[in-house]
Formats: C-alpha cells, sequence, structure tokens
C-alpha cells in the first residue's frame, strides 16, 4: 500500500482544480501538505488566500496535516517562500507537485511579449524556482519527487497556445535532466500531461456532455500520487492521465537513414529521396538520455 507517512508534500497552485485533488490526496494517504497558491483568476490576475485556505481546512477539518502558503512560483523569492514554509512547519520536503498555471491564449500572430513572459514564469520558471528551492535538501536527505505538470498543447499542439504550449514543453527538458542529475540522490523527476474539467478547460470539456464527472481531476491525482510515492521507481517519464485512462507519452527516434559510410557527405538530394526512412516509426528507439540517441548512430557509421 502506498502511503506518505511520515512524507511532507508541497502542491502548488492546490487551492482548486487538479491540485486541490492533488493536495487532498497525498494528505488522504498520510502526508503533510503545503498547500500553495496565488488564489488569482485564470489569467494570473488577482489574487487571494481563501482558496488555499479552504483546502487546508477540509485536510485538517478531517485529520489531516496542511499549511496555507499564498506566493506567486513565478519568482525565486516566491519559490524559496513556498519551500520555506515546508521547513518551518514540517521540517523538511519530501515532494514537490509543480501544477500552478494560468493561461494567456493568444494565435501567434497577435500575442504581445507581456502574454508569453507571463506564461513562462508561471509554469516554466515557477517549476524551476520551486524546485531549485527543494533540490538541495532532497539531496542532503538522499530523497525527493518531484512531478511537473505539462500538458497535450505543449507536446501535441494545440491552436492558440504557443506561449502555454512552449511552457509546457520546456517542463518535459526540466524533467529529462533532473532525472539524470537527480539519480544518485534517489531523487525521481516526472511529468504528467492532465486532462480534467477545471476552470481552465470549462467551456472545452464540461460541455460534452457526462464529460465532467468522466474528467474530474480525481481522475488525475492517483497517479500524481504514485509519480510521488516512495515505491516510484521511474524517472523521467511523461504519463497522459484523464478519464480514467493513464498512458506513458515518450520521446522515441526512428531508425532514420544513414547514408553509407564512404558514400560521401550527405546532400540535399539525400534527404529528399529518403523521406520516408527518415520518418517512419518503424524500429524506433526511446533514448534515456542524450548519450543513447549517440550509440545508436555510431554502430552504423563502422557498419
Ligand atoms: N485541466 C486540464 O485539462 C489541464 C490540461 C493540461 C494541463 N493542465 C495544467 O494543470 C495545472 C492545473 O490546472 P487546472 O486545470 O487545475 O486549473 P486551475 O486554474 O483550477 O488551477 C491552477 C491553480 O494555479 C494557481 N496559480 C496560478 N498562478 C499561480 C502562481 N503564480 N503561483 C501559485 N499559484 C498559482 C491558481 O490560483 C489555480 O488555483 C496547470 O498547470 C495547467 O496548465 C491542466
Amino acid at each position: 500500500m502506498i502511503d506518505f507517512k511520515n512524507r511532507v508534500a508541497v502542491v502548488t497552485g492546490a487551492g482548486g482544480g487538479l491540485g486541490k485533488q492533488h493536495a487532498l490526496l497525498l494528505a488522504e494517504l498520510g502526508a503533510a501538505v503545503v498547500v500553495n497558491d496565488l488564489g488569482g483568476a485564470v489569467d494570473g490576475t488577482g489574487a487571494g488566500s481563501a482558496a488555499a485556505d479552504e483546502v487546508v481546512a477540509t485536510i485538517t477539518d478531517s485529520g489531516g496535516a496542511a499549511v496555507a502558503e499564498y506566493s506567486s512560483v513565478a519568482t525565486p523569492e516566491g519559490g524559496a517562500a513556498i519551500i520555506q514554509k515546508a521547513l518551518d512547519e514540517f521540517g523538511q520536503v519530501d515532494v514537490v507537485i509543480n501544477n500552478a498555471g494560468i493561461l494567456r491564449d493568444k494565435s501567434f500572430g497577435k500575442i504581445s511579449p507581456i502574454e508569453v513572459e507571463l506564461v513562462l514564469d508561471v509554469h516554466l520558471r515557477g517549476a524551476f524556482y520551486v524546485s531549485m528551492a527543494a533540490f538541495g535538501h532532497m539531496k542532503q536527505q538522499a530523497y525527493g519527487r518531484i512531478v511537473v505538470t505539462s500538458s497535450a498543447s505543449g507536446l501535441f499542439g494545440n491552436f492558440g497556445q504557443t506561449n502555454y504550449g512552449a511552457a509546457k514543453a520546456g517542463l518535459v527538458g526540466l524533467i529529462k535532466v533532473l532525472a539524470l542529475e537527480g539519480a544518485k540522490y534517489n531523487i525521481k523527476a516526472n511529468a504528467i500531461a492532465p486532462i480534467a474539467t477545471t476552470r481552465m478547460t470549462e467551456g472545452l470539456l464540461s460541455g460534452i456532455d457526462g464529460f465532467r464527472d468522466l474528467f474530474a481531476p480525481e481522475q488525475v491525482s492517483p497517479a500524481v500520487a504514485y509519480l510521488a510515492s516512495e515505491d516510484c521507481d521511474l524517472t523521467g517519464e511523461i504519463w497522459s492521465v484523464g478519464g480514467g485512462t493513464v498512458s506513458r507519452i515518450f520521446i522515441g527516434l526512428t531508425q532514420g537513414y544513414t547514408k553509407p559510410p564512404g558514400e560521401g557527405p550527405l546532400t540535399v538530394a539525400d534527404i529528399e529521396n529518403h523521406l520516408s526512412e527518415i520518418r517512419s516509426p518503424e524500429g524506433y528507439i526511446i533514448p534515456d538520455n542524450s548519450s543513447d540517441e549517440f550509440s545508436k548512430i555510431v554502430p552504423k557509421l563502422s557498419s
């Protein structure tokens, strides 16, 4: 049985939606939880303490341990304050769930620098600032679980979300490297790409009959709890989670085309003539790291 007894979890953006359910489940499983939320609107404007306070009250009313924290993840000071809260209240930090997020959707022709900045700040830089503040403590205790919240928008594409998609894809880069750097300290870093009916997807999913319940955020939290648990040996993974389905998303490398050694340098004509081999998914591999990719190329050159 997975449990979080004697574990301290920080969940960012836990005042509502997915983060709230993650916090409730982790608390139910025994974690002491820092419920961080800035308390603003979907577009990131405004702030307030009510959302985080309510989640904390729900947890403590049912006998759990939780404390509210209202900083924005989007600054280094905010990230540090969130982790400091865990240390001050509970003495340690074992789990960081980077979940806080906002939307500023615009098609690329209309997007302004501020809309790029705000979205990158909360999703991408925010995950950096909070995780960076926790990483040293995790290293010291030789234990840590970090989960980031990516999105299909960044991994598969979604019209009108270049800022959001880029931030969400950036988080995959973060956990891929963190997985390698954390390995020797038993720090695992994984990503989810959730699908859930929250205020953020209001009008998208909830308009479809029956989807509101099926895609309730509660259907995402068990996967987050698993990835955040001591039982989880996986690292550097990306999971699509929603509606009762959990799948792995991976970055694969096709066998591709290799110009036979001795036939001279690659030409533009070679590319045009071998497009199907370059693109065919048959025989693809999933590299564990960048040298895995390189080790695939080298044998071909000497054959
Ligand atoms: N709902 C989906 O289908 C879906 C799909 C893909 C990704 N996501 C991601 O899941 C995460 C949770 O989104 P949600 O759907 O629950 O939406 P939500 O709006 O209900 O939750 C986001 C929470 O983050 C908080 N927040 C925003 N900016 C913050 C900041 N700077 N510091 C601290 N807290 C802040 C908000 O107050 C809010 O409570 C987001 O990262 C979102 O991008 C959601």
